[in-house]
């Protein structure tokens, strides 16, 4: 069985203030039995880590270099990320893809950088709004997933999130049909290429406006196994009922 998680990307929001919301959404969840992330700026990773040292809230980091070191400034590699204390990075997020020029190759090869540092890769795919209306969707998402996902993924060094370019920060979502054809398409797609055992271990989440009151019916959908969550997961008032969901 895969376990449920949920993971909150605060995207480049966040000075020290937003640290309480942290220690807030921690003490909620003494009792957590899902996996809880999340990512924040890397100017807050090392304190989120420390504040989240003994809790069930791991912490990821939001990008990395592929490269182990060197002349790359301003980018952080995945090793300094653990250092950091992050367990896991965001990866190929479409923000990223778009801002950064991120083809799906640079995003294996980070891919392959967050393995060799031990963190896990959320490797984010999605399609944009008019590749959705001209019927392109599962082909997109196809390529972007056969691209960005070197071979070695498993269940414990990789995750999948979907999140279509039109839903995120939008209040857009998709219907939960839509959510489950990709998640169904994506989940043959790993089989296909991996087999079934390996395929059904590794975690696929959907993202994009993911809010407290759509996220039980997007959890019971087919084949998502949680939520990528950025504008709900700042606030640990809107992010705790979302996890409560999973
Ligand atoms: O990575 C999470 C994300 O892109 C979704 O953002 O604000 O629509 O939940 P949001």
């Amino acid at each position: 069985m895969r376990q449920k998680m949920a993971a909150g990307n605060w995207k480049m929001n966040g000075t020290s203030a937003a640290l309480a919301e942290l220690e807030t959404l921690i003490q909620g969840q003494h009792a957590a039995t899902s996996e809880l992330l999340i990512c924040p700026p890397a100017t807050l990773l090392s304190r989120a880590a420390e504040l989240a040292a003994v809790s069930p809230v791991a912490i990821g980091g939001q990008d990395c270099h592929a490269a182990t070191s060197g002349a790359h400034t301003g980018d952080l590699s995945s090793d300094m990320l653990k250092d950091a204390g992050a367990t896991a990075v965001i990866l190929g997020h479409s923000e990223r893809r778009a801002d950064h020029s991120e083809t799906s190759e640079d995003v294996a090869a980070k891919t392959k950088s967050a393995w060799s540092a031990g963190l896990i890769a959320i490797v984010c795919l999605g399609e944009t709004l008019a590749e959705r209306e001209s019927g392109d969707t599962l082909s997109v998402v196809g390529n972007q997933l056969a691209a960005s996902l070197p071979d070695g993924a498993t269940g414990q060094n990789t995750v999948i999130a979907y999140e279509p370019v039109w839903a995120i920060g939008t209040g857009k979502v998709p219907s939960l049909a839509q959510i489950a054809e990709v998640h169904d398409f994506l989940r043959q797609a790993l089989t296909t290429r991996f087999g079934t055992e390996m395929a059904d271990a590794i975690r696929l989440l959907y993202g994009g406006s993911v809010k407290p009151g759509n996220a039980a019916e997007i959890f019971a959908t087919s084949n998502v196994d949680g939520a990528l969550v950025g504008g709900a997961s700042l606030k640990a008032a809107d992010f705790s009922p979302i996890i409560a969901a999973l």
